[in-house]
């Protein structure tokens, strides 16, 4: 077993896992994978290891966690009610990349909740991530395994980059499938809404519930409201370098001429600067060769959307391992996965756009 300054770095064996599992029954940290991110791991009934999470992520205190279940019997644990809709959709999606609100119970720490009667659960399919909350006893209360306002990890690596010395152990289970975070559908009103789009779409909860509506504060950027889950009102997901998205008004899902022409426009006055190197394009592979330039950070396959999620917060960490300075994004189409991305670049792009 490896350790990085007091981290342990773990395999997802059954050992390993165990070695986790009792970590987390004393009131420690483990950060594990899941199929959508990786996980910063604590017990969700204590008080005190869920503080130790919003401290070692340097997250606001006020920005609850999920809490993560290996059976669906816990949710009449947690919740102090489930309605039919929720327990639809925890037989369609679960375990899956969907998180339901609802009435909290009163077991569950006001830390874990951020002060809020609703508790966030969500039941992983990570073969690793469930070992560990059965192996453990525990209900994990598990953010995003980065550092606040980082892109989240989808690596073991990112994790470490972030949080060594932090946390007590990392479970190594190799880079994730999904690459983008849960979807996140509150339950508490007569609608179900979606708060955080994900892997699981609109269309999708509404082939099971019928309609559902969409939290309007995460669809545009508005001073006057405020979004219902917590963690999406901060700027998130960024890199450090100046990222700008450039997309076509008359053709905002596809990469055309004029976006590509109006990029190596940006490349070219740029070539003049001492930062003329720092200039890079995030893109797909398909439109990779179009560029005048050599410094790519590609995406996935434009017309395979599960390939970008799958790669977007690896680029744009990449993005600062490279030193960027200023980065130029193409923009995705918005359907089904495509709004998720689109959800993510733009709030890591701070919603800077330039329309051509
Ligand atoms: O895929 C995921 O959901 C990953 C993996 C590790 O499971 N977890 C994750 O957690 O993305 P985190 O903490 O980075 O994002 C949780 C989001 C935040 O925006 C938070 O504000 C929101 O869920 N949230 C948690 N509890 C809530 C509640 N009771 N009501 C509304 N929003 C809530
Ligand atoms: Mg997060």
């Amino acid at each position: 077993m490896d350790e990085i300054l007091n981290t342990k770095v773990l395999s997802d064996c059954e050992d390993d896992i165990s070695v986790a599992a009792s970590i987390l029954k004393s009131g420690g940290l483990v950060a594990f994978p899941t199929e959508t991110v990786y996980g910063l791991g604590g017990d969700a009934l204590s008080s005190s290891a869920a503080g130790a999470i919003y401290a070692a992520k340097g997250r606001p205190s006020d920005n609850p966690l999920i809490v993560h279940i290996c059976d669906t019997s816990s949710v009449y644990e947690l919740a102090k009610k489930v309605p039919e809709n929720a327990k639809l959709l925890m037989e369609a999606f679960w375990p899956g990349p969907l998180t339901i609100i609802l009435p909290k119970a009163d077991i569950v720490p006001d830390t874990t909740t951020g002060g809020l009667d609703t508790v966030a659960i969500r039941m992983p399919s990570h073969p690793a991530a469930l070992s560990l909350i059965r192996e453990s006893g525990v209900y994990i209360a598990a953010p995003s395994a980065n550092s606040s306002g980082r892109p989240s990890p989808t690596t073991a690596k990112h994790v470490s980059d972030d949080l060594k010395g932090k946390i007590d152990a990392i479970i190594d289970g190799g880079a994730v499938g999904i690459g983008i975070e849960s979807t996140i559908v509150d339950l508490t009103g007569d609608i179900p809404t979606i708060l955080r789009p994900g892997y699981i779409t609109k269309r999708m909860l509404e082939e099971i519930v019928g309609p559902v509506s969409i939290d309007p504060a995460i669809i545009e950027p508005d001073p006057n409201l405020r979004p219902k889950a917590p963690g999406m009102k901060y700027t998130h997901y960024s890199p450090s370098g100046d990222l700008t998205i450039i997309e076509d008004t008359s053709h905002p899902d596809k990469v055309t001429d004029n976006v590509i022409n109006k990029i190596n426009q940006l490349i070219r006055d740029n070539n003049s600067t001492s930062e003329s190197s720092k200039v890079y394009v995030l893109t797909t592979g398909d439109n990779a060769p179009k560029y005048d330039t050599g410094n790519i950070i590609l995406l996935g396959d434009s017309s395979d959307g599960v390939t970008v999620a799958a790669r977007l917060y690896s680029a744009l960490r990449e993005c600062d391992d490279k030193g960027a300075k200023i980065i130029l994004s193409e923009s995705f189409n918005r359907d089904e996965l495509g709004g998720a991305i689109m959800n993510r670049l733009l709030k890591a792009a701070g919603h800077k756009v330039i329309y051509v």
